[in-house]
């Protein structure tokens, strides 16, 4: 790791990284970010070994200019536009449907994505530079403060990122306001920077609370955690009935005698890194194969593990509370 002063050289040796799939701390005018290539899943699953978060999040993905927002979501809307022209750069997150390109580990596998343009110059140029939407979380280890200065990432990530570029103190200070986009409303998800009134100044009431679930404007719209119709087990002998469509996900190799209807690894090379990447888009390709059961293999709760079992505990755990 090395903590350098933000300039022109050093930005361009972290957008370098960036694109080689390493992870980059970066200044932004709320909080510094902990970031990585965007559309890079294995870039991805750095974040959350680095940040060791014992379970998945929803990332945001942060972009350098107004106009690339259509590749990353399809809606239009004019408040939408009333917001960037007014908000952006700045302190608004904005939760948006999201495009294919985006993948499932940036979003914990929801069919949202969260996006923002920072108000900083050294983290816009690291995006140009890096010519990819930069996905960060706050650059603090799970469990503790938001970091304003490259000090305070140096203190608890330090021997965990690739580079830490020093753009001095965060003007802001606190998180972005994230607002989600629904049935043409805006519902409050997260206070921040930018004031609720500011931004009903612009466009309106916007909700708070909980949206309603029982209200999906689209399928799946309103799931904040990804967890899948088909019943979910852990592998278990008694599960393993002949006349039922089974599908199966094991961590590295099939050590079952059982014909699956279908079978998916999370990597064959036992790589954590890459499991966690395979995670939700397995999922939802096993949900899209109208199995009876999903089967998993239980993996060791060690690393980015814990946040693999934490999300298959939950989706197991999901179907027993409804049946
Ligand atoms: O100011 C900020 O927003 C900073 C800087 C680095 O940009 N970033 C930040 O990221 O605070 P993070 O990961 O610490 O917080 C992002 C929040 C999380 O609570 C996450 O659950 C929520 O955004 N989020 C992200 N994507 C979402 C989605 N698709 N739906 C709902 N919530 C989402
Ligand atoms: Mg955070």
């Amino acid at each position: 790791m090395s903590l350098v002063k933000a300039n022109s050289e050093s930005i361009r040796q972290a957008a370098e990284i960036i694109k080689c799939g390493g992870l980059v701390a970066f200044p932004t005018e709320t909080v510094y970010g902990l970031g990585a290539d965007g559309l890079n899943p294995i870039a991805v699953a750095k974040i959350f070994e680095a940040k060791r978060r014992p379970s998945f999040n929803p990332l945001i993905l942060h972009i350098a200019d107004k106009d690339s927002l259509e590749k990353f979501s399809p809606t239009k809307s004019e408040k939408i536009d009333l917001l960037i022209r007014k908000f952006w750069p700045g302190p608004l997150t904005l939760v948006l449907p999201k495009s294919k390109i985006i993948p499932d580990i940036v979003t914990s596998g929801n069919p949202t994505v969260a996006v923002r343009m920072p108000d900083h110059p050294v983290a816009l140029q690291l995006i140009k530079a890096s010519g990819t939407p930069i996905a960060a979380p706050s650059a603090n280890r799970f469990g503790h403060l938001s970091p304003t200065e490259a000090k305070h990432v140096e203190k608890y990530l330090g021997d965990r990122v690739d580079i830490i570029l020093d753009g001095g103190k965060s003007s802001v200070g606190v998180e972005s306001t994230i607002i989600q986009f629904y049935e043409n409303g805006f519902y409050l998800l997260r206070p921040g920077g930018l004031s609720k009134e500011e931004i009903e100044n612009e466009i309106g009431k916007i909700k708070t609370g909980k949206i309603d679930p029982h209200r999906p404007s689209s399928p799946g719209q309103l799931s904040f955690h990804y967890s899948p119709n088909t019943p979910l087990k852990f592998f278990n002998k008694k599960f393993l009935d002949k006349n039922k469509k089974i599908g199966a996900l094991f961590f590295q190799e099939n050590k079952i005698d059982f014909k699956f209807a279908e079978v998916k690894f999370l990597s064959a090379t036992g790589d954590l890194r890459e499991a966690a990447a395979n995670l939700f888009s397995h999922l939802h390709e096993l949900e899209k194969s109208n199995l009876d059961l999903i089967l998993v293999e239980p993996i060791e709760e060690k690393g980015l593990g814990r946040a693999i079992m934490d999300r298959l505990k939950k989706a197991s755990n999901k179907l027993e509370q409804e049946n």
